[in-house]
């Protein structure tokens, strides 16, 4: 029976990079994940993925509509859609073979599986193959999350599905319903509405992007409408069903719509089932999660949990943070994730990017805090990228000066948070911010304007 000091269910950010972080400190770890490749929903079919597709989409755009302001003339611009899912294809398989490469270098053993707990330091691989029991010393659960689903929705995975379905749709859709404004459908209407689809989004809340500030959401909806997005909001949507070759959606109080492919991205569900935590005594919380203390360990001796499956924002980079933590603590004894330093990130056109507290959550936790604002429309580096829409939102604490949240909507957000999550890390004042060089001409400046404009 083999046997690791680290056993990991799951090879996506969470798994793979703790896998790879233990073999950094000299343990013995193996990695069990029941897809063929490693990388998990976030390079399968999801984070990298998509923004391949959002890339191209973009690309496609801009020599459609806005490359003639620069003076390049293109003549019948067309997309070719088997090339577009074949780039997307291709970037994919070259990141698995990525970290296929490290877990041979760092001599990291894999399991091709599915893993669950059976019983203290045992875990059982089940696979075509039969199942093989495997002991360890310590086990780490990283089984991410799936899209969540309503009862009332008859998903197909052909003309109803969710994100998996539509980084893959073989056509552009006539007309594609997406459920749920979060970070999914937002990112996926827009590569499908940039390449010809009429895109239209119900959301149940009566604002759309609902972990966002929302000053800086209601600026995205204004700038995706304007794209062409659809948005029906406060619709809640009660049921989908397949009526011939189209999809019906049934929307609470209101007529019900005919499209010919939906996108539900309501969420994610945290992977717990079939896991065997009852072998061990532990169970999950009402939304499926498994609790954990600041180390990550469960209830059950040696076992630990990160990512989806723990409280928390569903973010790759925020699994991948608490993977090395987590081992680390395992390594040394004392680890720490600074969830108020962990940004987020929407890559639609312009992308809106946050950290820190939002001013909703400022007020909520009567907090008094001073704001500045800056816009991209003055920056040169904007102008010059065509990219003016969008501004940079700086909160510090009236006393302290230090800074509670950044919220940037504007071109390459994504980018930019990066310095805004450094300086929270560090407990940087609005003055640090202002008074530290930024280059000219970047995009990067509109931060340090920003951030001016605080005091
Ligand atoms: P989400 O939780 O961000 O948004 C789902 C939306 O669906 C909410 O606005 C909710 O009000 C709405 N909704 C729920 N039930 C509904 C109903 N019956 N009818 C109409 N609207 C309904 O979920 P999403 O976009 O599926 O993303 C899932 C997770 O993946 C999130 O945690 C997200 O942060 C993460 N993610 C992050 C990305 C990024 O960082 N760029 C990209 C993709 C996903």
């Amino acid at each position: 029976m083999p046997h690791h000091e680290i056993v990991i269910i799951g090879g996506g950010p969470g798994g793979y990079v703790a896998a790879l972080r233990a073999a950094q400190f000299g343990l013995d770890a193996a990695c069990v994940e029941k897809e063929p490749v490693l990388g998990g929903t976030c390079l399968r079919v999801g984070c990298i993925p998509s923004k391949a597709l959002l890339e191209s989409s973009e690309r496609f755009h801009e020599a459609r509509s806005s490359l003639a302001d620069h003076g390049v003339r293109c003549e019948r611009v067309e997309f070719d859609l088997a090339a577009m899912l074949g780039r997307k294809d291709q970037i994919v398989g070259d990141l698995a073979r990525g970290i296929d490469a490290l877990f041979k270098q760092r001599k990291i053993a894999r399991y091709r599986g599915h893993g669950r707990l059976d019983g203290p330091g045992r875990v059982v691989v089940e696979s075509a193959d039969g199942a093989l029991e495997l002991t360890a010393k310590r086990i780490i659960l990283a089984t991410g999350s799936r899209p969540r689903m309503l009862a009332g929705i008859d998903c197909d995975g052909k003309l109803i599905g969710t994100s998996t379905e539509a980084l893959a749709y073989d056509a552009v859709p006539n007309h594609l319903v997406v459920i749920g404004a979060g970070a999914i459908g937002l990112e996926l209407g827009s590569v499908w509405r940039r390449l010809g689809a009429k895109v239209t989004v119900l959301e149940f809340l009566d604002h759309i992007l609902p972990e966002m500030d929302a000053e800086l959401a209601a600026e995205a909806m204004k700038l995706l409408t304007r794209q062409g997005l659809e948005f029906r909001l406060g619709t809640r949507v009660t049921a989908a069903s397949i009526a011939g070759d189209r999809a019906v959606v049934q929307c609470e109080g209101r007529p019900p719509t005919e499209c010919d492919r939906v996108l539900v991205a309501i969420g994610r569900a945290p992977n717990t089932e079939r896991l065997g935590l009852e072998s061990l005594g532990l169970a999950t919380d009402e939304r499926g999660r498994i609790a954990v203390d600041d180390h990550f360990a469960t209830a059950a001796p040696g076992v630990f949990a990160i990512g989806d499956v723990i409280r928390g924002p569903m973010l790759a980079h925020k699994a991948e943070q608490e993977a090395r933590a987590c081992v680390e603590g395992l390594a040394t004894g004392y680890c720490h994730v600074n969830y108020d330093a962990i940004p987020n990130v929407v890559y639609t056109q312009p992308e809106i990017a946050s950290v820190g507290r939002n001013e909703e959550q400022l007020r909520r936790d009567g907090v008094a805090y001073r704001k500045g604002v800056a816009f991209f429309r003055a920056n040169g580096r904007a102008r010059v990228l065509g990219h003016v829409d969008g501004r940079v939102k700086v909160l510090a604490d009236t006393q302290t000066d230090r800074i509670l949240g950044v919220h940037i909507i504007g071109p390459r957000a994504g980018d930019l948070i990066a310095e805004a999550a450094v300086a929270i890390e560090f407990g940087a004042s609005g003055e640090d911010l202002a008074r530290a060089s930024h280059a000219h001409p970047t995009l990067a400046e509109v931060i340090k304007d920003a951030a001016l404009a605080v005091n």
